[in-house]
């Protein structure tokens, strides 16, 4: 991913949007996944040192270096290395952000393992769900990059429509987009696959001859 489009990720509106959700927790254990030139991170450890909070932060590169707060633990890892950070995690936490590796089939393997690390209550970020400043002729322009976004936010629509009772979802599409999810309880069901009838033979039929006609 290129350092321009990174370091969007978490400018303006978004990193209002997040500042919002994390300086009305009161002293706020955050665990953060992907840490780079540590926007999300700085802005973390200062609603920590103001609200008393406590901020975990992974990343598979040494990004030890983006802060020395005391209210910080850095673990250099790949997040997906469950057995080893998980002698790491001593509580549980109100809120979770995920922005390490942009791949969808990674984010539902980090969610499903994180989600229980979260209190019932807390939330989940998720970020850059928006395939909109991608497309062909918007500002970055990325076939790629709005390939796998759009793929994020039909992964997490997914997961969701498995689990309407456990957890609620919202999406901010500022930016580059943010999923904010909320913990309602300690249940979360396996994802199960969304049979899509976009391209069945009745609705291919209906694109070209059915048009609804208003109702008088
Ligand atoms: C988009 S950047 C994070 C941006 C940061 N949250 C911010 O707002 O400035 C993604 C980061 O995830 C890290 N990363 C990629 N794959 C990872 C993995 N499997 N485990 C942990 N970190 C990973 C990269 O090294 C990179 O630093």
């Amino acid at each position: 991913m290129n350092t321009e489009v990174d370091h969007l990720h978490l400018a303006g509106d978004k990193k209002k949007t997040i500042e919002n959700i994390v300086s009305k927790i009161k002293n706020p254990k955050i665990l953060e996944l992907g840490v780079h030139h540590g926007v999300s991170t700085k802005l973390f450890l200062e609603i920590c040192e103001k609200n008393d909070g406590y901020l975990t932060s992974i990343d598979i590169k040494d990004d030890s270096s983006v802060s020395n707060s005391s209210k910080w633990k850095f673990i250099l890892s790949s997040d997906d290395n469950f057995e080893y950070i998980e002698k790491f995690l001593e509580h549980k936490f109100d809120l979770l952000l995920i922005d390490s590796l942009h791949d969808p089939d990674h984010i539902q393997k980090v969610f499903y393992f994180y989600y229980n690390f979260v209190k019932v209550g807390g939330i989940i970020l998720i970020d850059d769900i928006s395939w909109l400043p991608y497309v062909m002729n918007s500002v970055f322009n990325n076939e790629y990059i709005e390939n796998t976004n759009r793929e994020i936010f039909l992964k997490i629509l997914e997961i969701y429509n498995s689990n309407i009772d456990n957890f609620s979802l919202s999406f901010d599409f500022k930016d580059t987009g943010l999923a904010i999810l909320r913990k309602k309880n300690e249940n979360l069901n396996e994802c199960k696959k969304m049979i899509s009838r976009e391209y069945s033979f009745k609705n291919t039929i209906k694109k070209f001859i059915y048009k609804p006609k208003p109702k008088l």
